[in-house]
Protein backbone atom coordinates (compact mmCIF):
# COMPACT_ATOMS: atom_id res chain seq x y z
CA UNK A 1 0.00 0.00 0.00
CA UNK A 2 1.39 3.34 -1.05
CA UNK A 3 2.01 5.79 2.14
CA UNK A 4 1.41 9.41 1.93
CA UNK A 5 2.32 11.99 4.31
CA UNK A 6 -1.85 13.28 3.89
CA UNK A 7 -4.52 12.90 2.09
CA UNK A 8 -3.55 16.23 0.04
CA UNK A 9 -0.15 15.03 -0.48
CA UNK A 10 -1.80 11.63 -2.13
CA UNK A 11 -3.93 14.22 -4.19
CA UNK A 12 -1.42 16.39 -5.04
CA UNK A 13 1.03 13.40 -6.19
CA UNK A 14 -1.52 11.60 -8.04
CA UNK A 15 -4.95 12.94 -8.91
CA UNK A 16 -6.84 9.70 -8.49
CA UNK A 17 -9.35 8.73 -10.99
CA UNK A 18 -10.84 6.34 -7.81
CA UNK A 19 -12.27 6.96 -5.13
CA UNK A 20 -9.19 6.21 -2.21
CA UNK A 21 -9.57 4.37 1.03
CA UNK A 22 -7.01 6.11 3.29
CA UNK A 23 -6.12 4.20 6.79
CA UNK A 24 -4.09 5.23 9.61
CA UNK A 25 -3.02 2.25 11.34
CA UNK A 26 -1.89 4.33 14.36
CA UNK A 27 -5.55 5.79 15.04
CA UNK A 28 -6.63 2.15 15.59
CA UNK A 29 -3.38 1.24 17.25
CA UNK A 30 -4.28 4.34 20.12
CA UNK A 31 -7.73 3.98 20.13
CA UNK A 32 -6.93 -0.20 21.23
CA UNK A 33 -4.58 0.95 23.41
CA UNK A 34 -6.78 3.57 25.32
CA UNK A 35 -8.90 0.02 25.50
CA UNK A 36 -7.03 -1.94 27.16
CA UNK A 37 -6.00 0.76 29.35
CA UNK A 38 -8.92 1.83 30.94
CA UNK A 39 -11.34 -1.29 30.25
CA UNK A 40 -11.43 -3.05 33.52
CA UNK A 41 -11.98 -6.18 31.48
CA UNK A 42 -11.01 -8.19 28.34
CA UNK A 43 -11.61 -6.32 25.31
CA UNK A 44 -12.21 -7.98 21.92
CA UNK A 45 -12.12 -6.58 18.47
CA UNK A 46 -15.47 -6.57 16.60
CA UNK A 47 -13.99 -6.83 12.97
CA UNK A 48 -16.60 -6.68 11.04
CA UNK A 49 -16.76 -3.00 11.52
CA UNK A 50 -13.44 -3.04 9.46
CA UNK A 51 -11.20 -6.31 9.09
CA UNK A 52 -8.47 -4.05 6.82
CA UNK A 53 -5.51 -5.76 6.95
CA UNK A 54 -3.34 -2.94 8.57
CA UNK A 55 -6.25 -2.48 11.03
CA UNK A 56 -5.92 -6.11 12.24
CA UNK A 57 -2.56 -5.65 12.30
CA UNK A 58 -2.81 -2.11 14.21
CA UNK A 59 -5.04 -3.91 17.17
CA UNK A 60 -3.13 -7.17 17.37
CA UNK A 61 -0.21 -4.65 18.18
CA UNK A 62 -1.90 -3.00 20.09
CA UNK A 63 -2.21 -5.95 22.71
CA UNK A 64 -5.83 -6.92 21.21
CA UNK A 65 -5.62 -10.68 21.30
CA UNK A 66 -9.23 -11.73 21.57
CA UNK A 67 -11.84 -10.95 17.91
CA UNK A 68 -15.27 -11.34 17.87
CA UNK A 69 -16.05 -13.20 14.69
CA UNK A 70 -19.54 -13.56 13.00
CA UNK A 71 -18.68 -16.17 9.83
CA UNK A 72 -16.17 -18.80 8.76
CA UNK A 73 -14.63 -15.89 6.51
CA UNK A 74 -14.07 -13.63 10.02
CA UNK A 75 -12.75 -16.84 11.86
CA UNK A 76 -10.75 -17.81 8.56
CA UNK A 77 -9.26 -14.33 8.78
CA UNK A 78 -8.27 -13.98 12.17
CA UNK A 79 -7.22 -17.24 12.63
CA UNK A 80 -4.80 -17.22 9.81
CA UNK A 81 -3.31 -13.76 10.70
CA UNK A 82 -3.09 -14.60 14.33
CA UNK A 83 -2.41 -18.27 15.08
CA UNK A 84 -2.44 -17.08 18.81
CA UNK A 85 -6.05 -15.42 19.01
CA UNK A 86 -8.99 -16.04 21.09
CA UNK A 87 -11.97 -16.05 18.79
CA UNK A 88 -15.38 -15.58 20.49
CA UNK A 89 -18.38 -16.54 17.83
CA UNK A 90 -20.92 -13.46 18.65
CA UNK A 91 -23.13 -14.32 16.07
CA UNK A 92 -26.50 -15.49 17.42
CA UNK A 93 -27.56 -17.30 14.53
CA UNK A 94 -25.27 -19.91 13.16
CA UNK A 95 -24.57 -22.57 10.23
CA UNK A 96 -24.35 -26.00 11.21
CA UNK A 97 -21.44 -26.73 9.05
CA UNK A 98 -19.61 -23.48 10.10
CA UNK A 99 -19.97 -24.45 13.89
CA UNK A 100 -18.54 -27.70 13.22
CA UNK A 101 -15.72 -26.19 11.18
CA UNK A 102 -14.76 -23.39 14.07
CA UNK A 103 -14.92 -26.06 16.71
CA UNK A 104 -13.14 -28.76 15.46
CA UNK A 105 -10.94 -27.20 12.82
CA UNK A 106 -10.29 -24.00 14.78
CA UNK A 107 -10.45 -24.22 18.09
CA UNK A 108 -13.37 -22.00 18.67
CA UNK A 109 -14.54 -22.54 22.05
CA UNK A 110 -16.88 -19.33 22.98
CA UNK A 111 -20.18 -19.65 20.87
CA UNK A 112 -22.98 -16.74 21.53
CA UNK A 113 -26.94 -17.89 20.86
CA UNK A 114 -30.30 -16.33 21.74
CA UNK A 115 -32.63 -19.21 21.49
CA UNK A 116 -32.45 -22.81 22.74
CA UNK A 117 -32.35 -23.82 18.91
CA UNK A 118 -29.13 -22.50 18.91
CA UNK A 119 -27.93 -24.15 21.52
CA UNK A 120 -28.97 -27.10 20.66
CA UNK A 121 -27.42 -26.88 17.18
CA UNK A 122 -24.10 -26.13 19.51
CA UNK A 123 -24.34 -29.07 21.30
CA UNK A 124 -25.02 -31.27 18.55
CA UNK A 125 -22.46 -30.02 16.36
CA UNK A 126 -19.41 -30.02 19.45
CA UNK A 127 -20.72 -33.69 19.74
CA UNK A 128 -21.73 -32.53 23.57
CA UNK A 129 -18.34 -31.24 24.21
CA UNK A 130 -17.70 -29.77 28.16
CA UNK A 131 -14.98 -27.30 27.19
CA UNK A 132 -17.92 -24.67 25.84
CA UNK A 133 -18.06 -20.98 27.15
CA UNK A 134 -21.87 -20.04 25.82
CA UNK A 135 -22.44 -16.68 25.64
CA UNK A 136 -26.21 -15.58 26.07
CA UNK A 137 -26.98 -12.44 24.22
CA UNK A 138 -30.12 -10.56 26.01
CA UNK A 139 -32.87 -7.98 24.55
CA UNK A 140 -31.45 -4.45 25.54
CA UNK A 141 -32.82 -1.33 24.25
CA UNK A 142 -31.31 0.82 21.84
CA UNK A 143 -32.92 3.94 22.57
CA UNK A 144 -29.67 6.04 22.96
CA UNK A 145 -27.76 4.73 19.98
CA UNK A 146 -27.40 6.48 16.49
CA UNK A 147 -27.48 2.94 14.72
CA UNK A 148 -30.41 0.83 16.08
CA UNK A 149 -29.45 -2.85 16.69
CA UNK A 150 -32.91 -4.12 18.74
CA UNK A 151 -35.23 -6.31 17.57
CA UNK A 152 -33.33 -8.76 15.64
CA UNK A 153 -30.99 -10.31 17.67
CA UNK A 154 -31.52 -11.64 22.16
CA UNK A 155 -33.42 -13.49 23.77
CA UNK A 156 -36.57 -11.95 26.10
CA UNK A 157 -39.32 -13.21 28.73
CA UNK A 158 -39.34 -17.07 29.47
CA UNK A 159 -37.03 -17.75 26.18
CA UNK A 160 -34.23 -15.70 27.56
CA UNK A 161 -34.79 -17.59 31.35
CA UNK A 162 -34.86 -21.08 29.59
CA UNK A 163 -32.06 -20.57 27.54
CA UNK A 164 -29.85 -19.50 30.42
CA UNK A 165 -30.74 -22.69 32.34
CA UNK A 166 -30.53 -24.53 29.79
CA UNK A 167 -26.88 -22.95 28.54
CA UNK A 168 -25.83 -23.39 32.60
CA UNK A 169 -25.88 -27.05 32.49
CA UNK A 170 -23.94 -27.70 29.15
CA UNK A 171 -21.59 -24.69 29.52
CA UNK A 172 -18.40 -24.77 31.30
CA UNK A 173 -18.41 -21.41 31.64
CA UNK A 174 -21.88 -19.11 30.88
CA UNK A 175 -21.86 -15.32 30.43
CA UNK A 176 -24.48 -12.86 29.13
CA UNK A 177 -24.00 -10.46 26.44
CA UNK A 178 -25.82 -7.45 24.97
CA UNK A 179 -25.64 -4.85 22.68
CA UNK A 180 -26.99 -1.25 23.04
CA UNK A 181 -27.18 -0.03 19.28
CA UNK A 182 -23.83 1.17 17.71
CA UNK A 183 -22.89 4.82 18.28
CA UNK A 184 -24.75 4.97 21.58
CA UNK A 185 -24.28 8.52 22.41
CA UNK A 186 -25.43 8.00 26.13
CA UNK A 187 -23.09 5.91 28.92
CA UNK A 188 -26.33 5.48 31.11
CA UNK A 189 -27.65 3.05 28.07
CA UNK A 190 -25.56 0.24 29.97
CA UNK A 191 -26.52 0.83 33.47
CA UNK A 192 -30.05 0.72 32.01
CA UNK A 193 -29.39 -2.41 30.23
CA UNK A 194 -27.11 -4.07 33.15
CA UNK A 195 -30.17 -3.77 35.30
CA UNK A 196 -32.31 -5.48 33.08
CA UNK A 197 -29.73 -8.27 32.39
CA UNK A 198 -29.67 -8.60 36.57
CA UNK A 199 -33.38 -8.90 37.04
CA UNK A 200 -33.14 -11.50 33.92
CA UNK A 201 -30.10 -13.59 35.05
CA UNK A 202 -31.91 -13.62 39.01
CA UNK A 203 -35.49 -14.48 37.52
CA UNK A 204 -33.41 -17.58 35.83
CA UNK A 205 -31.41 -18.43 39.15
CA UNK A 206 -28.36 -18.74 37.64
CA UNK A 207 -24.76 -17.88 38.33
CA UNK A 208 -22.85 -16.11 35.77
CA UNK A 209 -19.25 -16.31 34.59
CA UNK A 210 -19.17 -13.48 31.92
CA UNK A 211 -20.72 -10.03 31.72
CA UNK A 212 -20.06 -8.97 28.06
CA UNK A 213 -21.59 -5.53 27.42
CA UNK A 214 -21.17 -5.94 23.38
CA UNK A 215 -19.99 -2.76 21.36
CA UNK A 216 -21.32 0.68 20.59
CA UNK A 217 -18.68 3.10 22.09
CA UNK A 218 -18.84 5.71 19.58
CA UNK A 219 -16.28 7.55 17.52
CA UNK A 220 -17.21 11.61 17.12
CA UNK A 221 -18.72 13.12 14.08
CA UNK A 222 -19.47 16.55 12.61
CA UNK A 223 -21.98 17.71 15.21
CA UNK A 224 -22.12 14.02 16.92
CA UNK A 225 -19.86 15.03 19.80
CA UNK A 226 -20.43 12.34 22.02
CA UNK A 227 -19.56 12.16 26.01
CA UNK A 228 -15.35 11.78 26.66
CA UNK A 229 -15.33 7.91 26.60
CA UNK A 230 -14.21 7.57 30.27
CA UNK A 231 -17.51 8.43 31.14
CA UNK A 232 -18.68 5.01 29.53
CA UNK A 233 -15.89 2.94 31.12
CA UNK A 234 -16.93 4.52 34.28
CA UNK A 235 -20.52 4.06 33.76
CA UNK A 236 -19.64 0.63 32.97
CA UNK A 237 -17.58 -0.35 35.69
CA UNK A 238 -19.98 1.11 38.01
CA UNK A 239 -23.15 -0.82 36.94
CA UNK A 240 -20.89 -4.06 36.75
CA UNK A 241 -19.57 -3.25 40.55
CA UNK A 242 -23.78 -2.78 41.06
CA UNK A 243 -24.89 -6.23 39.39
CA UNK A 244 -25.82 -8.16 42.30
CA UNK A 245 -26.12 -11.55 40.95
CA UNK A 246 -22.33 -12.13 39.83
CA UNK A 247 -19.42 -14.12 41.94
CA UNK A 248 -15.96 -13.13 40.78
CA UNK A 249 -17.51 -13.00 36.93
CA UNK A 250 -15.10 -11.46 34.30
CA UNK A 251 -16.46 -8.25 32.07
CA UNK A 252 -15.75 -8.53 28.66
CA UNK A 253 -16.53 -5.82 25.91
CA UNK A 254 -16.27 -6.01 22.00
CA UNK A 255 -16.04 -2.75 20.12
CA UNK A 256 -15.81 -2.40 16.35
CA UNK A 257 -16.57 0.97 15.22
CA UNK A 258 -14.45 2.49 18.74
CA UNK A 259 -11.38 0.78 17.16
CA UNK A 260 -11.72 1.61 14.02
CA UNK A 261 -13.47 5.07 12.46
CA UNK A 262 -10.80 7.27 13.03
CA UNK A 263 -8.54 4.87 11.29
CA UNK A 264 -10.06 5.45 7.94
CA UNK A 265 -10.48 8.45 5.60
CA UNK A 266 -11.87 8.37 2.35
CA UNK A 267 -10.82 10.63 -1.03
CA UNK A 268 -14.12 11.69 -3.24
CA UNK A 269 -13.86 13.91 -6.33
CA UNK A 270 -16.55 16.23 -7.33
CA UNK A 271 -17.79 14.88 -11.05
CA UNK A 272 -20.44 17.78 -11.21
CA UNK A 273 -22.37 20.36 -9.34
CA UNK A 274 -25.49 21.49 -9.39
CA UNK A 275 -26.52 24.66 -6.72
CA UNK A 276 -26.05 22.94 -3.27
CA UNK A 277 -25.84 19.49 -4.51
CA UNK A 278 -22.19 17.79 -5.40
CA UNK A 279 -21.95 14.66 -7.18
CA UNK A 280 -19.14 12.32 -5.98
CA UNK A 281 -17.61 9.40 -7.41
CA UNK A 282 -18.38 7.26 -4.41
CA UNK A 283 -21.98 7.29 -2.03
CA UNK A 284 -24.19 5.18 -0.65
CA UNK A 285 -23.29 1.92 -2.54
CA UNK A 286 -19.92 2.26 -1.42
CA UNK A 287 -18.18 3.42 1.53
CA UNK A 288 -20.29 6.17 3.15
CA UNK A 289 -23.43 3.84 3.55
CA UNK A 290 -23.48 5.61 6.99
CA UNK A 291 -24.21 8.64 5.49
CA UNK A 292 -26.90 8.22 3.60
CA UNK A 293 -28.76 5.72 6.11
CA UNK A 294 -27.80 6.73 9.34
CA UNK A 295 -27.59 10.20 8.53
CA UNK A 296 -23.89 10.27 9.62
CA UNK A 297 -21.85 13.66 8.61
CA UNK A 298 -18.25 12.72 8.59
CA UNK A 299 -16.34 15.57 8.67
CA UNK A 300 -15.39 16.96 5.55
CA UNK A 301 -12.19 19.11 4.12
CA UNK A 302 -11.81 20.59 0.40
CA UNK A 303 -8.20 18.97 -0.75
CA UNK A 304 -6.81 21.90 -2.04
CA UNK A 305 -3.30 23.10 -2.42
CA UNK A 306 -3.55 26.26 -0.55
CA UNK A 307 -4.11 24.81 2.71
CA UNK A 308 -6.83 26.31 4.87
CA UNK A 309 -10.24 25.76 3.32
CA UNK A 310 -11.67 29.49 1.65
CA UNK A 311 -14.44 30.80 3.48
CA UNK A 312 -17.13 31.07 3.60
CA UNK A 313 -18.89 27.42 4.11
CA UNK A 314 -21.77 26.79 2.47
CA UNK A 315 -24.05 23.66 3.51
CA UNK A 316 -23.89 20.99 0.40
CA UNK A 317 -26.16 17.71 -0.25
CA UNK A 318 -24.06 14.74 -2.06
CA UNK A 319 -24.99 12.42 -4.00
CA UNK A 320 -23.29 9.00 -5.14
CA UNK A 321 -22.46 7.94 -8.52
CA UNK A 322 -24.81 5.04 -8.90
CA UNK A 323 -28.71 5.99 -11.02
CA UNK A 324 -30.31 5.05 -7.49
CA UNK A 325 -32.06 8.18 -5.58
CA UNK A 326 -31.47 6.78 -2.47
CA UNK A 327 -27.41 7.02 -3.16
CA UNK A 328 -27.65 10.67 -1.79
CA UNK A 329 -26.26 11.69 1.80
CA UNK A 330 -28.19 14.93 2.83
CA UNK A 331 -25.20 15.94 5.19
CA UNK A 332 -25.70 18.84 5.57
CA UNK A 333 -22.06 18.85 4.73
CA UNK A 334 -19.67 22.01 5.12
CA UNK A 335 -17.52 23.23 2.34
CA UNK A 336 -15.82 26.05 1.08
CA UNK A 337 -18.52 28.17 -1.36
CA UNK A 338 -16.86 27.80 -4.09
CA UNK A 339 -16.09 24.34 -4.37
CA UNK A 340 -16.58 22.74 -7.92
CA UNK A 341 -16.13 19.64 -10.07
CA UNK A 342 -13.01 17.97 -10.37
CA UNK A 343 -12.19 19.20 -6.26
CA UNK A 344 -11.31 16.79 -3.92
CA UNK A 345 -12.70 15.67 -0.72
CA UNK A 346 -11.54 14.20 1.75
CA UNK A 347 -14.31 12.60 4.49
CA UNK A 348 -12.98 11.74 7.84
CA UNK A 349 -13.87 9.11 10.20
CA UNK A 350 -15.27 6.59 7.59
CA UNK A 351 -12.93 3.79 9.03
CA UNK A 352 -16.31 2.13 10.78
CA UNK A 353 -18.51 -0.08 8.31
CA UNK A 354 -17.14 2.22 5.49
CA UNK A 355 -14.78 0.62 3.05
CA UNK A 356 -15.92 -3.00 4.24
CA UNK A 357 -19.58 -2.25 3.19
CA UNK A 358 -19.04 -1.17 -0.25
CA UNK A 359 -20.69 -3.20 -3.30
CA UNK A 360 -20.19 -3.19 -6.78
CA UNK A 361 -23.38 -2.33 -8.14
CA UNK A 362 -24.03 0.28 -10.83
CA UNK A 363 -20.11 -1.01 -11.57
CA UNK A 364 -18.82 1.05 -9.35
CA UNK A 365 -16.77 0.46 -6.08
CA UNK A 366 -13.45 -0.05 -7.45
CA UNK A 367 -10.85 2.38 -5.32
CA UNK A 368 -7.38 2.45 -4.42
CA UNK A 369 -5.84 2.14 -1.27
CA UNK A 370 -3.31 3.98 0.76
CA UNK A 371 -1.88 4.86 4.28
CA UNK A 372 -1.68 8.12 5.67
CA UNK A 373 0.88 9.27 8.35
CA UNK A 374 -1.68 12.46 9.58
CA UNK A 375 -3.73 12.64 12.60
CA UNK A 376 -7.47 12.18 11.93
CA UNK A 377 -9.81 14.81 11.49
CA UNK A 378 -11.72 14.70 14.88
CA UNK A 379 -10.60 12.39 17.60
CA UNK A 380 -12.02 10.87 21.09
CA UNK A 381 -8.40 9.99 21.97
CA UNK A 382 -6.05 13.11 21.31
CA UNK A 383 -5.62 15.64 24.00
CA UNK A 384 -6.73 18.23 20.84
CA UNK A 385 -7.43 18.26 17.42
CA UNK A 386 -4.66 18.29 15.33
CA UNK A 387 -3.06 21.77 13.80
CA UNK A 388 -3.27 20.69 10.46
CA UNK A 389 -7.06 19.63 10.79
CA UNK A 390 -9.15 23.00 10.27
CA UNK A 391 -11.82 21.33 12.96
CA UNK A 392 -14.21 24.89 12.16
CA UNK A 393 -14.59 23.72 8.77
CA UNK A 394 -15.91 20.62 10.24
CA UNK A 395 -18.41 21.31 12.94
CA UNK A 396 -22.00 22.23 11.28
CA UNK A 397 -22.64 24.65 14.33
CA UNK A 398 -18.93 27.12 13.37
CA UNK A 399 -19.94 26.47 9.31
CA UNK A 400 -23.27 27.68 9.83
CA UNK A 401 -22.09 30.71 11.17
CA UNK A 402 -18.79 31.25 8.66
CA UNK A 403 -21.63 30.66 5.83
CA UNK A 404 -23.87 33.53 6.86
C1 LIG B 1 -22.22 -8.88 18.48
C2 LIG B 1 -21.61 -7.56 18.14
N1 LIG B 1 -20.57 -7.13 18.89
C3 LIG B 1 -19.95 -5.96 18.61
C4 LIG B 1 -20.35 -5.17 17.56
C5 LIG B 1 -19.62 -3.89 17.29
O1 LIG B 1 -20.41 -2.81 17.53
P1 LIG B 1 -19.85 -1.32 17.45
O2 LIG B 1 -19.20 -1.18 16.13
O3 LIG B 1 -21.03 -0.47 17.62
O4 LIG B 1 -18.87 -1.16 18.57
C6 LIG B 1 -21.45 -5.57 16.78
C7 LIG B 1 -21.94 -4.72 15.68
O5 LIG B 1 -22.89 -4.99 15.01
C8 LIG B 1 -22.10 -6.80 17.07
O6 LIG B 1 -23.13 -7.24 16.35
Amino acid sequence: MERHASALALVLASSPDLPVHCVRPQATEKAAGWFLDRFPGEVLYALKANPHPAVLDAVYRAGVKWFDVASMREIELAAGRYPDATLAFMHPVKARSTIRRAYFDYGVRIFAVDSCAELDKIIAETGGASDLTIIVRLAVSSDYAKHKLAGKFGAAGPEATTVLRKARVVADELGISFHVGSQCMRPEAWRIAMENVSETIRRAGVTVNIVDVGGGFPACYAGLTPPPLETYVDEIKAAFEDMPVLLNADLWCEPGRALCAEAGSHIVRVELRKGHALYLNDGAYGALFDAAHDGLVFPAQLLRAEGRPARPLKAFRLFGPTCDAIDAMDGPFFLPADVCEGDYIELGLTGAYGAVLATKFNGFGDYLEAELADEPMMSMYGEQAPASADIIAFDPRHAEHAAK
